[in-house]
């Protein structure tokens, strides 16, 4: 028998930590759907055993002697790029000592079990006091790799998420949007100012809410047999396989909207997971690109299915047919409820037009936190701030929802926000090209027949997983690297009603 080339004994290994791996996921899962909230400081103690066990074979030395065997192996190019992977995750793993990856876990535990009651009773100083520790776990983790890379703590972070990005970068990007959306936002606000909207009346029961849900799920593509649907505080989908994939959503009995198109966003996460290569699960490799690419899959979805008023001429009769009909669930009506701009304090309830602002404002405020600028004390007087200027909202005393309301930082999810805008810049592009390649997508949504739409998707993006590097796997499906003209262009079109040609082209990044 041959022994194992290099290659096949250092995939072995990385499919050892997927698999170890999987229980760590499962059992956020866990904790987020089924836990008795007394469960909490159990299992941070589990997931620390775990996270310690994980590290121990992601910085094994051995692994060094194989990476350098690989050098002289004839692979092909998924494998290439698949060690180039691993070896660049060792890199930052390597730079982690064992006692901060276990305290990691238990300032997460500790946070994530507070988060929810200081939500619900509006607690900023309880939920501080147990952010703090995060931060500065964050903080030293984000030294220790960012002495290494030669870059500063934030861009560490980044890293996490998106491969090669920088502060710089993003500002780059950021500041485009910031320079046309405010007027974009004033002028729809102003088109908007006498139309008349119904917005649907409840009660509507949580349960058939969630098997409308589920019915759409399913009808947008996802497979019954490898996917499920649960509730959470917060929605998110967690895959342990293309096989199995989780999605979570919440509901509220006296609003149905909502809960549909948080539905539509993480069926977006979820089909990427489905979508890509089974044979690659257990390798780097087999991952979505970028944060931003899984959250541009979601928000392709979300906006440039769910949003569109083909859409709710899908969606009308189902309403009628589960709820009892009302004028509200009108076609019409429902697509112009899905586009009503309305500034607000939640970044989850945000029409996609005042979106960006939540991001910009995450992302000013969470790098100034890691880079040592500001201390937790000072996010609320921060946030306030932001939110002043962007949008004009008063947020002052309301903690529940100002910085309580998302999951990101007690998770330790520092720099993953800034995903969501390049998520959003990623899903007008990929639109953009899937209606050059297969025609206005209207007909087939309007007639709930995803499978051309999801195929085009699944071909270009959901197959190459992580082979290409975002900015690449763009280039190759759009014609050019991410470029935040398409979105511009995309929100001209639908709440301007035209595409101001006056701009000139953005300059690629
Ligand atoms: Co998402």
């Amino acid at each position: 028998l041959k022994a194992l080339s290099a290659y096949q004994q250092l995939a072995e290994r990385h499919a050892r930590l997927s698999r170890l791996g999987y229980f760590h996921q499962l059992s956020e899962w866990d904790q987020r759907t089924h836990m008795p909230p007394a469960g909490a400081a159990t299992k941070a103690r589990a997931h620390s055993e775990l996270a310690s066990l994980l590290h121990g074979l992601a910085t094994d030395p051995g692994l060094d002697d194989l990476l350098a065997r690989t050098r002289d192996e004839a692979l092909d190019d998924w494998q290439r790029a698949n060690v180039q992977e691993i070896q660049r995750r060792r890199a930052l793993s390597r730079e982690l000592p064992a006692a901060l990856v276990s305290r990691h876990q238990i300032a997460v535990g500790t946070c994530n079990a507070a988060w929810m009651p200081a939500r619900r009773s509006n607690d900023w100083p309880a939920f501080a006091a147990t952010l703090a520790p995060v931060v500065a776990v964050l903080r030293e983790e984000a030294l220790c790799q960012g002495e290494a890379l030669g870059v500063s703590r934030y861009d560490a972070l980044l890293q996490r998420w998106e491969r090669g990005t920088t502060t710089a970068r993003l500002r780059r990007l950021f500041a485009q949007v910031s320079g046309w959306l405010p007027e974009m936002v004033q002028h729809a606000l102003a088109r908007q100012r006498d139309e008349v909207v119904l917005v649907p009346t409840g009660p509507f029961p949580v349960a058939e809410q969630a098997a409308l849900c589920q019915r759409i799920m399913f009808a947008l593509g996802l497979d019954p047999a490898s996917a499920r649907l649960d509730v959470s505080p917060h929605p998110f989908v967690t895959s342990g396989s293309p096989q199995d994939v989780r999605l979570t959503n919440r509901y509220d009995e006296a609003a149905l909207m909502p809960a549909l198109r948080s539905l539509v966003h993480e069926a977006g996460h979820g089909s990427y997971r489905q979508g890509s290569p089974a044979e690659w699960a257990e390798q780097p490799l087999g991952e979505p690109a970028s944060a931003a690419m899984d959250e541009g899959q979601a928000l392709f979805f979300e906006r440039h299915i769910g949003m569109r008023p083909a859409f709710s001429t899908w969606l009308a009769p189902q309403l009628g047919q589960a709820f009892g009909d009302q004028p509200a669930f009108d076609a019409e009506n429902l697509a112009r409820l899905a586009l009503r701009v309305r500034p607000g304090k939640l970044r989850t309830a945000a029409d996609e037009l005042t979106y960006p602002a939540h991001v910009i404002l995450r992302f000013e405020i969470e790098r100034a936190l890691i880079d040592g600028e500001i201390e937790v004390a000072d996010i609320p007087a921060w946030w306030d701030e932001h939110m002043r200027r962007l949008l004009g909202i008063d947020t002052r005393g309301d903690f529940r929802d100002g910085p309580l309301q998302d999951m990101h930082w007690p998770d330790g999810g520092f720099g993953y926000f800034p995903s969501y805008l390049l998520g959003a810049m990623t899903a007008a592009q990929l639109a953009a090209s899937a209606e050059r390649d297969l025609g206005s997508l209207d007909g087939h949504i309007a007639q709930g027949d995803f499978a051309p739409i999801t195929g085009w998707l699944g071909n270009q993006v959901w197959s190459q997983a992580s082979r290409f590097e975002p900015d690449e796997l763009l280039q190759r499906c759009t014609g050019s690297t991410l470029d935040p003209e398409f979105l511009r262009r995309h929100l001209a079109q639908r709440y301007l009603g035209r595409a101001p040609s006056t701009t000139p082209k953005a300059v690629n990044p």
